[in-house]
């Protein structure tokens, strides 16, 4: 089976490609990718001399590069992973999430509405269902809310992708995953960026009071849906990828500090996300009763090894840290005030 991938230099998509060359002997991937900040061809260091395997830098709003390299490689599928994936980013400059998340998407589907050939599966997230009030869980049918210029990007896209669906027939199937976890995670994203200022006695920034909820899924877990959605997913169908696991994002802090035996001191409570979602929480039953996925990974485990990898791979870490992260993180950080508990003074975060 031939699957091109976009976005496959990036956290869960690269995930995706070493999972699925470590499986299937009879399967030819091609990465299109266009290697913004997050995309890190570190990640893909164990396959990349791998025959099946090949990748090609281009920018999925490019339709005529788009288009060349489908019809070249001429894919059974297309899993649809490229995205501006980061919430802040999305709020700090909001037009490139809709440049890759709407218009990339929009390019994709023509693209494939040509060719007239091929499943294409979109990678979404649970966001898109907006804040839930507990103890409700979304699920396929709720309708959606979303809050931040990412999500919103994100519900725009899928429902474009669906409409290809109604209107020209195309074979697409949408996944809503949870907050994923996990090695090689840009440390943007709160798990590894806490592990990351955890190792190394930096502040630990956590929004507003810290009682947000999201809900977990370990990203192979993740990666094990979507492959079960690609090979059994009926067209049209959204399937919510859940592992069940909602965490209060100090308790997760908390949790990752005692693991890394660092000090809860290193909390700082920052000035809130403008728009921050309460809580996520999605039921996932269609994916378990229609496709039989079920995950693997318990959070406690999970992170437990998520920390382990972060604390050998402190090299992979700094080289990622390299560069434009350090503008990003004063741009993010930097005007947020900070309080050391609920109830403290406000001081600069350091
Ligand atoms: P990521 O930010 O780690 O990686 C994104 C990848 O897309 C990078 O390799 C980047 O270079 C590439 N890319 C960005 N813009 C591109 C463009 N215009 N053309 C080609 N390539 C481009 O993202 P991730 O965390 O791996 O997320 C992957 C997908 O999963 C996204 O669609 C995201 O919305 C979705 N998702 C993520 C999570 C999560 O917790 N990370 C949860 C649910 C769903
Ligand atoms: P994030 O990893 O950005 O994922 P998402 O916004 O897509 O859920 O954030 C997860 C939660 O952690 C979210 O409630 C925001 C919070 N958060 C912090 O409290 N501090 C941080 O520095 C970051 C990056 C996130």
């Amino acid at each position: 089976m031939k699957i091109a991938v976009t976005g496959g230099a990036g956290f869960i998509g690269s995930a995706f490609i070493r999972q699925l060359l470590a499986d299937g002997s009879d399967v030819e991937v091609l990465n299109l990718d266009k290697l913004t900040y997050a995309g890190n061809l570190e990640n893909l260091a164990s396959i990349q001399q791998d025959p099946r395997y090949r990748l090609l830098r281009e920018d999925i709003c490019d339709a005529p590069a788009v288009t060349r390299a489908l019809d070249a490689f001429d894919p059974d599928a297309v899993v649809h992973f490229a995205a501006e994936s980061h919430v802040d980013r999305s709020i700090l400059s909001p037009a490139a999430s809709i440049d890759t998340n709407v218009r990339g998407t929009f390019v994709l589907l023509e693209a494939i509405r040509a060719r007239r050939k091929g499943r294409f599966v979109h990678v979404s997230t649970d966001e898109v269902y907006g804040s839930i009030e507990p103890p409700g869980r979304a699920d396929e049918s709720s309708p959606l809310h979303p809050s931040s210029p990412y999500s919103a990007s994100k519900a725009a896209s899928d429902l474009l992708a669906l409409s290809y669906v109604m209107t020209f027939g195309l074979d697409v199937v949408v996944t809503r995953g949870a907050n994923t976890y996990g090695p090689y995670q840009f440390p943007e994203k709160l798990v590894p960026l806490m592990i990351a200022n955890a190792l190394d006695g930096r502040p630990l920034p956590v929004y507003g009071d810290g009682r947000q909820v999201r809900d977990w899924v370990h990203v192979d877990d993740h990666c094990r849906a979507i492959r079960a959605v690609l090979a059994g997913g009926r067209a049209g169908a959204i399937y919510n990828v859940s592992a069940d696991q909602p965490v209060a994002n100090i308790d997760l802090v908390r949790r990752i500090i005692a693991r890394l035996g660092a000090d809860e001191a290193l909390i700082r409570y920052v000035t809130d996300r403008p728009g921050h979602d309460r809580r996520y929480a999605i039921a996932s039953d269609r994916l378990r009763t229609e496709l039989g996925w079920r995950a693997v990974h318990s959070i406690e485990e999970g992170l437990a090894a998520t920390i382990e990898w972060y604390r050998a791979n402190t090299a992979w870490v700094e080289r990622v840290k390299s560069g434009s992260y350090q503008e990003y993180y004063e741009r993010n950080y930097g005007s947020r005030t900070s309080r050391s508990g609920p109830g403290q003074p406000d001081v600069a975060l350091a």
